[in-house]
């Protein structure tokens, strides 16, 4: 199935759920509605909702209910970018100015807040404890994952422990939690959720190792935000963990240097590939990116055999190997 195929057969939902997006993020507070509309028409992915979408359909729900939930789950996303990028203090996103950048942080830290709830209210008309009970762990997982970020930042000693959690948190959590409410919205039995859940988790493992080789290769204009920022935020993720295991002190210096000038002010950012490269780190990253996604697809194996369940197959080979766009 080919990317254009995987996305027409969620097409026409996906242009509903923006419009239940666009619906009920309107604020008394006009800026509110004014950021919302802007991280909407700056572009994203939709991969979460896709993904809710998806594994709803292929459990046999062909209702509204989850193009309501997609509209949660991508609200819930878009909070956390706003917040992330005050974090991190980030310029832009989505290709385009970076809410902080337009609003400031005191706007956008209250604007995060109020999609955050208003994401919450809008599941809160399904009436299901079970449903409130994912959202909220799920929102705690990835502030944990955020304080966690923060303990890092600058370190040049991060595990592949630490940074596994921390995907896992930041990343895989919301991810399993839109493939397990699209089962959950189908009234899917406890194994297809199971299934379902695992298949999103390990999606999310691979796609965020995948954006970390990425902010390493890519360019800006296919990311949508700039390259090489990691190591200038101080982050040290996957591929730098993996080669710093095995480089000279020389290479281990310069990782140091980049890391505490926060840029590429002394070493140029081609170094860092250099010796990425030398040890097979990227090369690497991607074979265990390669890893989540046999089990993702291992996990969709007891569901019928209809086109969602090939786009949901599909759907792991194109953002967690392939990727962007
Ligand atoms: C950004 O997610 C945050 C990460 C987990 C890397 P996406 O790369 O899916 O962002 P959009 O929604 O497409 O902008
Ligand atoms: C993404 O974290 C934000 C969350 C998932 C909370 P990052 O800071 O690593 O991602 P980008 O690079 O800003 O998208
Ligand atoms: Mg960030
Ligand atoms: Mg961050």
């Amino acid at each position: 199935m080919s990317k254009l195929a995987l996305f027409s057969l969620v097409a026409s939902d996906l242009k509903r759920v923006d419009e239940v997006i666009a619906l009920d993020t309107v604020c008394c507070q006009d800026v509110v509605t004014a950021i919302s509309r802007h991280l909407n028409a700056s572009g994203g992915k939709r991969l979460r909702p896709t993904l809710l979408l998806l594994s709803a359909r292929a459990c046999g729900e062909l209702g509204d209910g989850p193009i309501r939930m997609a509209a949660v789950m991508e609200t819930i996303h878009a909070a956390t970018l706003v917040h992330d990028d005050v974090i991190d203090n980030a310029e832009v996103r989505r290709g385009s100015p970076s809410t902080n950048q337009v609003w400031g942080n005191q706007v956008s830290v209250l604007a995060g807040d109020w999609l955050y709830m208003q994401a919450f209210s809008i599941a809160l008309r399904e009436r299901s404890f079970r449903i409130l009970d994912i959202l909220t762990d799920l929102t705690k997982m990835m502030v944990e994952g955020e304080l966690l970020q923060a303990e890092l930042i600058g370190r040049i000693d991060v595990t592949e422990q630490q940074n596994h959690e921390l995907i896992h948190r930041k990343t895989a959590c919301l991810l399993s939690a839109c493939s397990l409410v699209g089962a959950l919205m189908a009234d899917a039995s406890e194994e297809t959720e199971e299934r379902l859940r695992t298949y999103g988790w390990n999606v999310g493992m691979a796609f965020q190792l995948i954006d970390d080789v990425l902010d390493f290769e890519a360019s800006e204009s296919v990311l949508g935000k700039p390259v090489g920022n990691d190591l200038k935020e101080g982050k040290v993720t996957l591929p730098m963990i993996l080669a710093l295991q095995s480089c000279t002190r020389a290479e281990r210096a310069q990782v140091e240097t980049v890391v505490r000038e926060r840029g590429y002010t002394s070493v140029p950012a081609v170094r860092m590939l250099e010796i990425l490269d030398r040890h097979g780190a990227i090369a690497e990253v991607r074979r265990r990116a390669g890893q989540f996604c046999e089990i993702a697809l291992e996990s969709l194996s007891g569901l019928p055999e209809t086109p969602y369940r090939r786009a949901l197959e599909d759907a792991a080979g194109h953002w967690a190997i392939v990727r962007p766009s």
